[in-house]
């Protein structure tokens, strides 16, 4: 079967997964504080529908699959589909991005599945700003799982999206992490996406991250980046860790983007700045066969802008008040 391609030579081979766009954390740059609603269960895609799709997509060429939410951790039955999803054919990783409230538990478990990756969402290390960022005071589970993942011997990253006015007195400790910490501390730009339709003015842009780093840790190494990152990395010399600048709003990163998005409703997005390009939920509950199934994808992704900002003008031409949690990340 050959493999996917956009338009602009792009192969596909990394598919991220939002399997509920249930949280257990209101972060404001994800949702508001009230009034979301949530999606009846039946609407959601199923483990198997979930399963089926991967499994399609293996053969087409994707390697590598992200699992993520809303929490992926308050999905029912999430480990028993992990189990699955890691033995499929052609699936050679299966990594998580989790706001680890309710993760701990799982860690034997994780990696015993050979789930060895772990992405952290942690926007301070400080209570009240946690509090303050997430509308819930749950920093000392979130560490706490933090520390299990490093006692085990995982590989660690945090995500901390830069708010101007929030936490950008934190940028400092949290990149002071990798002194000591063999993990990556990646400092995302803040989205659009925060389900209120709330404007974002990118005050802190991956530049002035950067700058603000090297004035108090002069002696930041430039890293090279692997193929298809998201991420500029560095490493303060001396330091076990590493950081990384995600541009997830300056869009730096779109010639190499290698990403499928699948949201738990089964929207496909070729990028994370369209409209949902189609559901594939649909597709198969229609009674599509396997080759009915990738064929449609294969055309979504032909159809795939060339950048975050084309797709962006294109979603625009909708309108939009979409949160993190619909689409996964
Ligand atoms: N802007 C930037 N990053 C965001 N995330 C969630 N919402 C936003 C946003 N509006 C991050 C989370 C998570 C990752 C998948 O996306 O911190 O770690
Ligand atoms: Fe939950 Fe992640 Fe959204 Fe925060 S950013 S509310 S942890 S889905």
């Amino acid at each position: 079967m050959t493999a996917l391609h956009d338009k602009f030579g792009r192969p596909i081979t990394y598919l991220r997964l939002a399997v509920t766009d249930r949280c257990n954390l209101r972060c404001f740059y994800c949702m508001p504080a009230q009034g979301i609603e949530y999606v009846p269960q039946r609407q959601l895609l199923t483990y198997e529908e979930m399963l089926r799709l991967v499994r399609i997509l293996a053969g087409a060429g994707v390697r590598k699959v992200r699992i993520t939410g809303g929490e992926p951790f308050l999905r029912r039955d999430l480990m028993p589909f992990l189990s699955r999803l890691v033995a499929t054919p052609g699936i050679e990783a299966v990594r998580i991005t989790t706001n680890g409230v309710r993760t701990e538990p799982f860690l034997d478990e994780l990696y015993a599945l050979g789930i060895r990756s772990v992405n952290l969402s942690l926007d301070t290390l400080d209570r009240d700003r946690f509090a303050q960022i997430t509308r819930r005071d749950e920093l000392p589970a979130v560490l706490s799982t933090l520390e299990g993942l490093l006692r085990r011997g995982f590989e660690v990253k945090i995500n901390s999206v830069v708010m101007a006015g929030r936490n950008t007195d934190d940028l400092i400790p949290l990149a002071e992490l990798t002194r000591e910490l063999p993990i990556g501390v990646r400092f995302i730009e803040e989205m659009p996406f925060n389900g209120g339709g709330r404007e974002v003015q990118l005050e802190w842009d991956y530049r002035r991250i950067l700058e603000h780093l090297q004035t108090r840790f002069p002696q930041m190494e430039k890293l090279p980046d692997p193929p298809h990152s998201t991420s500029l990395n560095y490493r303060i010399a001396g330091h076990k860790g590493t950081i990384g600048l995600i541009p997830a709003y300056s869009r730096t990163f779109c010639g190499s983007c290698n990403r499928l998005r699948v949201t738990p409703l089964g929207k496909v997005r070729t990028c994370l700045y369209d409209e949902g390009v189609f559901n594939i939920r649909d597709v198969m509950r229609a009674g599509a066969t396997d080759q009915q199934v990738l064929d449609t994808i294969r055309e979504a992704i032909a159809m795939r802008a060339p950048n975050g900002f084309v797709a962006e003008q294109r979603r625009l031409q909708r309108s939009s008040s979409e949160s993190m949690a619909e689409i996964g990340g």
